[in-house]
């Protein structure tokens, strides 16, 4: 039903973590993210004419471009969008070409989720603004075509070729659960985490670097394992559909870093099924035990990791109260993410600091995070 609108108010999008199924959601298979407690936050205010005027404090800048020229990717003094504008830029062109009105206003964003570090910092800022859009014009979008429309903007507008994992889980978030989503079906459900557990997040400080080009190189991977096994079979239309049996028969067929990386995808996917119990049985301890191994498949065949992901990871199972530990998000630095014992986290994150200070010279910003909702708008 359409109403107006509201005139002006304050938009809340989390950002994620993944708890498992890393570089599974391009290849069809199931995920497990949360949204987190870290969010970027949106005032909003409707304006005259076809004019969005956006300041980011935080990156000291701010940007106005017109949404009747939003294929040119350009402000309105005809200078190209500044990269962090692509985002919310992306979003309202989409939700124009999907035939959704939009008009003209003023934003600030601020964002406590730390940038480049795995967190999904910009799927955050695009749901964020597709509910400032949603909010101002009065319709309102399924929170799942909410999350399609913005990585679909990524894609296509920013050109990050994009799985649905991280706007998925800004937008349809559910407060002390986990999300288990199966990109093939779209059919999804929350799981509780185990009880008396705490999700700690630690940041290697390191940036992704060449995140981009490794991205899309491993999803060039995985498309041609799924070519070569699409001529034996042509059932097999992802590595979802590849069993571990046809794949290891063919092992010395595939370019070895091929196999490896398939490997590492259609092992994840068996795990992400496992793990869907484990959370129904309240076991953290075999849940710890998968992210384990997520992290060292991770390492080992998917090649994404960096050495001092691959300490934290190592500290982090070395002390007491943690059930597992493993590097979140698409990888090449960012953040571990840890389930630990609710009564062992301050000092968990205490021993994890010294140990990879000492280790690594590196102050390493580590902060316990809760499960919350999918972005919302606040004055409801
Ligand atoms: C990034 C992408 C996601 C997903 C992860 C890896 O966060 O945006 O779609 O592919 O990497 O699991």
């Amino acid at each position: 039903m359409l109403s107006k609108g509201i005139d002006k108010g304050f938009v809340i999008s989390p950002g994620r973590v993944n708890l498992l199924g890393e570089h599974v959601d391009y290849n069809d298979g199931m995920v497990l993210p949360a949204a987190i407690d870290r969010s970027v936050k949106i005032s909003f205010q409707r304006g005259a004419g076809s004019h969005v005027s956006i300041s980011a404090p935080d990156m000291n800048d701010e940007c106005q471009f017109s949404i009747d020229n939003l294929e040119s990717k350009t402000t309105i003094k005809g200078e190209a969008l500044p990269d962090w504008a692509l985002y919310p830029a992306g979003v309202i062109w989409n939700i124009q070409r999907r035939g959704f009105v939009v008009g003209g206003f003023s934003a600030e964003y601020r964002s406590t989720i730390p940038i480049g570090a795995g967190l999904s910092s910009s799927a955050a800022v695009e749901v964020g603004f597709a509910v400032v859009c949603e909010s101002l014009g009065g319709w309102r979008l399924d929170r799942m075509e909410m999350a399609q429309l913005c990585q679909e903007a990524e894609r296509e507008y920013v050109g990050v070729n994009c799985g649905l994992m991280d706007q998925f889980a800004c937008a349809c978030g559910v407060q002390d659960h986990a999300l288990m989503l199966d990109t093939r079906s779209l059919a999804y459900k929350p799981l509780p985490l185990p009880e008396h557990t705490s999700l700690v997040i630690a940041d290697s400080t390191l940036r992704r670097s060449l995140i981009t080009s490794a991205y899309n190189d491993r999803r060039r991977d995985c498309e041609t394992a799924v070519a070569y096994f699409n001529k034996i079979d042509p059932q097999i239309n992802s590595l979802r559909d590849l069993d571990q049996e046809l794949l290891f028969a063919h092992e010395n067929k595939l370019p070895p870093h091929v196999f490896r990386h398939a490997r590492h995808v259609v092992e994840e996917i068996d795990r992400v099924n496992r793990a869907v119990r484990l959370l129904e049985e309240n076991n953290a301890e075999g849940f710890g035990k998968l992210m384990f191994a997520t992290h060292a498949s991770l390492r080992d065949l998917f090649e994404v990791s960096r050495p001092e992901l691959d300490i934290l990871v190592e500290i982090a199972g070395s002390i007491d109260g943690c059930f597992g530990a493993r590097l979140t998000g698409a990888g090449f630095g960012g953040c571990t993410v840890n389930l630990i014992q609710e009564s062992h986290v301050e000092e968990f994150i205490g021993k994890l600091k010294t140990v990879y200070k000492y280790k690594t010279g590196l102050e390493a910003a580590i902060f316990a995070t809760r499960a919350s909702r999918g972005a919302f708008l606040k004055n409801q």
